[in-house]
């Protein structure tokens, strides 16, 4: 292998990511109250794949997508994009990664400024990144839109998030995270507050704008049996740590780790929020 391609391997690589919490101490707290969130991790996310990331409640998830987002630092490690360290971005090289990298959130009631129209939310990235002019920014609006599903787009154009229901406001979101054409997104829970019919509509969405697009995605899930659905592949995290990497197939066909056979038991049914 070149060193080019042994580089660009992974779109999203993680090394040694230790991501550690220290509340503040009061004057007369004696213990320590650390927080290891990330504990070490090493990961790579090929291009075009979507990557399940799948643990309980506070097993480090969303720490993970948060950090890849760079909306928080890591403690230790570095994270690379394409093969290019993106710890100490600042001024337009981390605006230029802010543009390449985005985030769906779990909660489409509250991820949504409800005081922005929906055409509102979606051109805000358009207008911070400077892309296009006036009109081109509205023939992009609808034209995204139309991608995640609400169409004809001139409908939704002027509407605001309180009159349309859950799942078209994360439409709405995941128009909002595709409106650049990022390379790589993180979708947090995004169906896990919504119907198991709206969230299966939603993941052929994802699917359909991988397909689309080429892009990748990290899904972030409690929920095994939507990671099996949606994923290629799958890592499971157990309190900060990923204890086992696989295809989607081979996780829930043949799992290594005792904690994931866990999960399997625990999870037998297919339903998906
Ligand atoms: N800002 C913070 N300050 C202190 N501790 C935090 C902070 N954010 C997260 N933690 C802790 O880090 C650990 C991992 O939290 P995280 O939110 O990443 O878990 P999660 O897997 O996303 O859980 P859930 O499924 O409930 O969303 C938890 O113990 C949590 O309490
Ligand atoms: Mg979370």
């Amino acid at each position: 292998m070149t060193e080019l391609t042994k580089k660009n391997r992974f779109i999203i690589e993680l090394k040694g990511i230790v991501k550690e919490y220290s509340p503040q101490k009061s004057f007369f707290s004696k213990c320590d109250n650390r927080v290891i969130a990330l504990n070490s991790i090493d990961l790579g996310i090929k291009k075009g794949e979507i990557f399940g990331l799948v643990g309980q409640s506070g097993s480090g998830k969303t720490t993970m997508g948060r950090l890849l987002v760079k909306l928080e630092q890591a403690t230790h490690g570095t994270i690379f994009l394409n093969g290019n360290p993106v710890t100490n971005l600042t001024g337009k090289a981390l605006n230029n990664y802010r543009s390449r990298v985005q985030m769906i959130f779990q909660d489409p009631y509250q991820s949504l400024n409800p005081y922005l129209s929906i055409s509102e939310t979606i051109l805000e990235p358009l207008n911070v990144h400077k892309i296009g002019n006036n009109d081109q920014r509205y023939e992009k609006v609808i034209h995204t839109l139309e991608t995640v599903g609400l169409s004809p787009g001139k409908e939704y154009y002027d509407r605001y998030p309180h009159q349309l229901s859950g799942g078209q406001r994360q439409r709405v979101a995941i128009a909002r995270a595709i409106v650049l054409e990022p390379e790589f997104i993180v979708a947090d829970e995004p169906t896990s507050m919504l119907d198991a019919t709206i969230a299966i509509q939603l993941f052929r969405l994802l699917t359909q704008i991988r397909d689309k697009f080429n892009m990748t995605f990290l899904f972030i899930t409690h929920n095994l049996a939507a990671a099996k659905y949606l994923c290629d592949r799958i890592a499971v995290i157990h309190e900060g740590n990923i204890v086992e990497i696989n295809t989607a197939d081979e996780i829930i066909q043949n799992p290594q780790h005792p904690y994931t056979k866990k999960l399997i038991q625990v999870q037998p049914g297919f339903h998906f929020n």
